[in-house]
């Protein structure tokens, strides 16, 4: 039997080829196929527990379903391959698994089992590399180095300083991405199309069974919601923004003109042309990562936001950038980390920049305003006198700054502390 009759009861021609290659999504999203099993075996339970299955065929169904491995073929999507693959096992009683179920509230639930699933691995991720820059925030809690702003050499503060500025933007992160979880964590199944099952099944202790939190609250809004996948895109493009200006401050941190610190050579990559280069692919390729998870965002709300109710073959578009976007984090996160863990510093250099006398310009003024003069005056003292002699080591300098989130090294060393625990 040709799994595309899953609806050819109407038509006396199958379909073309011409259809085929644009209608067929089974080349991608045969990466729910795990979590297709997984519902359908859910599904078999309401079945039973409403009686369109006996206890036995419910056995031989689950038993079947579950011994089912993914191979390649021709199939219309993922939902075609696991039915016929089924079929091949278990015969027309096949059939009966998709009484009161359609594709649309079974796709949705796939995704949604599918994006908690990729929220972990993002959560897991994103954790080590707070921890591995806390670590290094711990470490280097008094290693000077400048500070900028408009990038321009500014005050001094510690590099410890600036891995924990990180480690706040990813905490962040962390926090948006559990929230695009729970609020995500609820499940279609029993939507049907569009309707409502006509099934006398327990909508509640299916999604229980299936592992979410509850059951979706109006079957319209189920099959088409995907809220959860824009929020996991959004979190996603936050975070990947957030490493895309990590990964500039490092490009200038490791460039010749600052030279204040070197990637190892198992992080960084040479040139066919010129022997002395030294370059920090990692950290160029987040930025263009960051740029195209921006664009996978976009793309995605601008699928949406036409739509009316309920489903449409758009949403079979939804996939390719939530798969693209959970990959790409598998695979740069991991080099982060390492990178940022094993960043070698050149001190002296830093703590040369950053004790150098236009740097501590502020700092001065600061001593000087202590003395009772308006601040506003010794600003224009300072100003005037750039060239004499400072009265204040890089070291009084960082450790003024001793207030919660300043950069003096013993303030930085708590906030590292207080991450790591
Ligand atoms: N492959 C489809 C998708 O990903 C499954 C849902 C099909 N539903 C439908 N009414 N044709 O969206």
């Amino acid at each position: 039997m040709d799994e595309m009759t899953m609806w050819g009861g109407r038509f006396a021609d199958g379909p073309s080829a011409l259809l085929r290659a644009l209608n067929d999504s089974f080349a991608f999203d045969r990466e729910l196929f795990a979590e297709d099993v997984e519902g359908s075996v859910a599904w078999a339970g309401a079945l039973q527990s409403c009686g369109v299955l006996n206890a036995e065929e419910h056995a031989q169904i689950v038993e079947a379903l579950r011994s089912l491995r993914l191979s390649d073929g021709e199939h219309e999507d993922v939902h075609s391959f696991v039915e016929s693959s089924l079929r091949a096992l278990v015969g027309p009683l096949a059939g009966k698994l998709h009484t009161g179920r359609s594709r649309n509230d079974q796709v949705a639930t796939d995704l949604k089992l599918w994006l908690k699933k990729a929220c972990d691995d993002a959560s897991a991720l994103v954790t080590s590399l707070v921890q591995a820059l806390a670590q290094r925030g711990l470490g280097e809690a008094a290693t000077p180095m400048p500070g900028y702003t408009h990038l321009k050499q500014a005050e001094p503060i510690t590099f410890g300083h600036w891995c924990l500025a990180y480690a706040e933007m990813l905490r962040r992160d962390l926090s948006r991405i559990a929230d695009a979880k729970s609020r995500g964590d609820e499940c279609p199944l029993g939507s049907a199309a569009l309707a409502g099952t006509p099934l006398a099944i327990d909508r509640e202790s299916l999604a229980h069974n299936l592992g979410f939190a509850r059951a979706t609250s109006n079957s319209l809004d189920a099959v088409s919601d995907r809220d959860f996948a824009a929020e996991y895109l959004f979190a996603s493009s936050l975070l990947l923004t957030h490493l895309s200006r990590l990964a500039e401050d490092l490009i200038f941190f490791t460039s010749d003109e600052a030279g204040y610190a070197e990637l190892p050579d198992a992080l960084a990559t040479g040139s066919s042309r010129m022997p002395q280069k030294k370059n920090p692919d990692i950290l160029e390729l987040t930025r263009g990562h960051a740029a195209r998870a921006l664009g996978e965002l976009t793309g995605f709300l601008a699928l949406l936001k036409g739509l009316p109710l309920a489903y449409n073959k758009d949403l079979q578009l939804d996939k390719e950038p939530l798969f693209r976007t959970r990959t790409t984090l598998a695979v740069l996160l991991p080099a982060l980390t390492a990178l940022v863990a094993s960043l070698q510093l050149n001190r002296e250099r830093m703590a040369a920049a950053a004790g150098s006398e236009l740097l501590l310009a502020t700092a001065r003024a600061d001593k000087l305003a202590a003395t009772g003069i308006p601040f506003r005056e010794a600003h224009e003292q300072i100003g005037k006198s750039l060239d004499a002699k400072s009265s204040i080591t890089v070291e009084e300098a960082l450790a003024s700054k001793n207030v919660k989130g300043g950069t003096a090294p013993q303030r930085v060393q708590e906030a590292a502390r207080e991450i790591l625990e």
